[in-house]
């Protein structure tokens, strides 16, 4: 149930994977919004280890589509990496389930720059499906950086597709007290 009055769950509720943009470009004054919201995310001991390198000249666009069929028409492209030199490791004792934080930080910002972008009116689409070696190759991505996703953004022209709503229930998702699998379907 939606808590009333929730400012951060209004601006959730309303993000959406976007799949077709307008041709229109966001202007810079939107953009900025976007990269200040990655500014300000939180990362592992404060390392900050993402670096981003926005595409929106028609040049680096083909390149992108070299690069990935997920592209939609979006007019700005942010391809998200992290440092290996800068991002956090875990500690000791860890199970064999931690990764580097890295991921998690740059994951982190594309997540409020996706929420900053609904936010402004704006769209964005989250795309794994990507050639890493091309995108390394083609803008020229040094060795100590981990690409992690593209993220297409701009002016939305569709509605949220009808699988968005699609969520497990919180039961699925939340134990109380002790982790259990009970209410799993
Ligand atoms: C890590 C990650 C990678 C994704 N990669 C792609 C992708 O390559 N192509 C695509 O169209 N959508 C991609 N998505 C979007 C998801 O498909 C989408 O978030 C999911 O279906 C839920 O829909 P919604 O975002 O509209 O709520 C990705 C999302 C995440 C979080």
């Amino acid at each position: 149930m939606h808590q009333h009055g929730s400012d951060c769950l209004d601006l959730v509720a309303r993000r959406y994977s976007c799949r077709r943009f307008r041709d229109e470009q966001i202007s810079d004054d939107e953009l900025g919004v976007l990269l200040e919201a990655a500014r300000l995310s939180p990362s592992a001991r404060n390392l900050q280890p993402t670096r981003l390198c926005v595409v929106q000249k028609a040049e680096g666009l083909a390149k992108i589509d070299r690069c990935t069929a997920c592209r939609y028409g979006a007019p700005t492209v942010i391809i998200a990496a992290y440092d290996e030199r800068r991002s956090s490791h875990p500690v000791p004792p860890k199970g064999p389930e931690t990764c580097d934080f890295g991921d998690i930080d740059t994951a982190i910002a594309l997540t409020n720059m996706e929420n900053a972008a609904a936010s402004l009116g704006l769209a964005a689409c989250w795309v794994g499906a990507f050639d890493h070696d091309l995108v390394r190759e083609l803008f020229r991505v040094p060795e100590p950086y981990r690409l992690v996703e593209l993220l297409m953004v701009g002016y939305p022209d569709m509605e949220p597709s009808p699988k968005h709503g699609e969520r497990r229930a919180l039961a699925e998702m939340v134990a109380r007290e002790a982790f259990s699998d009970a209410g799993v379907a």
